[in-house]
């Protein structure tokens, strides 16, 4: 053990946030929280782990559980591959391994949507491996203690083989968590509380007072931004939704019918197009319900919906995984993305072109 790991271990003894997955000896619910701390913020997260655990206590529940169940679970947290791949890495846990999280960090890698960021956090949590985790925060606290020139995806291995150095072997589990907290909750990304943190001393930017130039930033990516038309599609009560194809963005949602705007369309075209390719009907469009304006991770949408009527066709999965005329009231039973959702209070109980 090193100072500096002594330092961090004591930190996060005396300071560690209470979450509901810490000290929890179930390797099934410390893997949940990771898979769904490994994009999202903890006080969001909170409540989703705390539906999901009561809904499916166990890997077995989730092996057995529909992808519907698992994406409604999830809605509104986004990167639904995480869900997906949850699901069929604990079916590949209950056919492979009886049912028990492996303990191999090699047999745990193998599972589906597991990297080296889950492998490394769950078998140093609930096993004890040393093995170093490594996220955004860890990257902007390693490039302020080293003084890392470039930006901090460019130093991994120099990361790499300073949390090796430093994470031991007893508590490794404390160690990264440590690492994960104090770089959260202390060495912030814009206003570190330098005078707080433990292991100052060992930090080269601290020393030079140079904290605010790390960790040096890449170059921005711009985000595209999409227009987008969808059709809220009524057959006499029944409004007409169809899911996404499971691999992608957003796969395995369901959503109101439409798509991304081509160059000189209007959106009543766009929306009579969309239906034709992805579903094989043809729809009229009414009454324009509101413009969306959303962004997600990588990009943003501007959304136009219109209430739609079903004219002919049989629909049919071309564009799509699959489709279904519900009611309106079933609408809150499945998983949509963000951006649908904003138009749910807009939706009558009964069909604008009914009277
Ligand atoms: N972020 C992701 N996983 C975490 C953990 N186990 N502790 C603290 N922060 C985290």
């Amino acid at each position: 053990m090193t100072d500096f790991s002594t330092a961090i271990l004591n930190w996060y003894n005396h300071e560690k946030t209470s979450m509901p997955w810490r000290d929890e000896p179930d390797p099934y619910r410390i893997w949940l929280s990771e898979v769904m701390l490994q994009q999202t913020q903890i006080q969001t997260v909170i409540p989703y782990y705390l539906k999901w655990i009561k809904t499916l206590p166990t890997v077995k529940d989730t092996a057995e559980s529909s992808e519907d169940v698992v994406l409604k679970l999830w809605e509104g947290l986004g990167y639904y591959a995480r869900a997906r791949n949850f699901r069929l890495a604990c079916q590949m846990i209950t056919e492979n391994f009886d049912g028990i999280v492996p303990s191999d960090p090699i047999q745990f890698k193998q599972l589906k949507g597991v990297g080296d960021y889950i492998t490394a956090a769950v078998q140093s949590i609930a096993f004890g491996h040393p093995l170093p985790v490594i996220d955004g925060n860890v990257r902007r606290i390693t490039s302020r203690l080293l003084s890392l020139p470039h930006p901090p995806d460019q130093h991994n291995e120099e990361i790499m083989d300073f949390l090796t150095l430093h994470i031991g072997d007893t508590q490794p589990g404390d160690f990264n968590q440590g690492m994960m907290d104090l770089a959260r909750d202390v060495c912030k990304p814009k206003v570190p509380l330098c005078t707080q943190c433990p292991v100052s001393c060992y930090c080269s930017a601290f020393s030079d007072q140079t904290i605010h130039r790390y960790p040096v930033k890449k170059e921005k990516k711009i985000r595209p931004h999409f227009r987008v038309a969808v059709g809220v599609i009524w057959k006499d009560s029944h409004i007409l939704v169809s899911k996404r194809k499971s691999n992608g963005l957003l796969g395995g949602l369901w959503e109101f019918p439409g798509g991304k705007i081509q160059n000189g369309e209007s959106s009543p075209e766009c929306i009579q197009r969309e239906t034709l390719e992805e579903l094989g009907i043809h729809v009229t469009v009414g009454d324009f319900i509101k413009t969306i304006q959303h962004a997600y991770t990588h990009f943003s949408i501007s959304m136009d919906s219109y209430h739609c009527r079903f004219q002919t066709g049989e629909p049919k999965s071309i564009g799509c995984s699959d489709w279904m005329w519900i009611k309106r009231d079933e609408l809150v039973s499945l998983a949509f993305p963000k951006a649908n959702h904003k138009i749910f209070d807009k939706i009558p109980e009964v069909s604008p072109f009914e009277n």
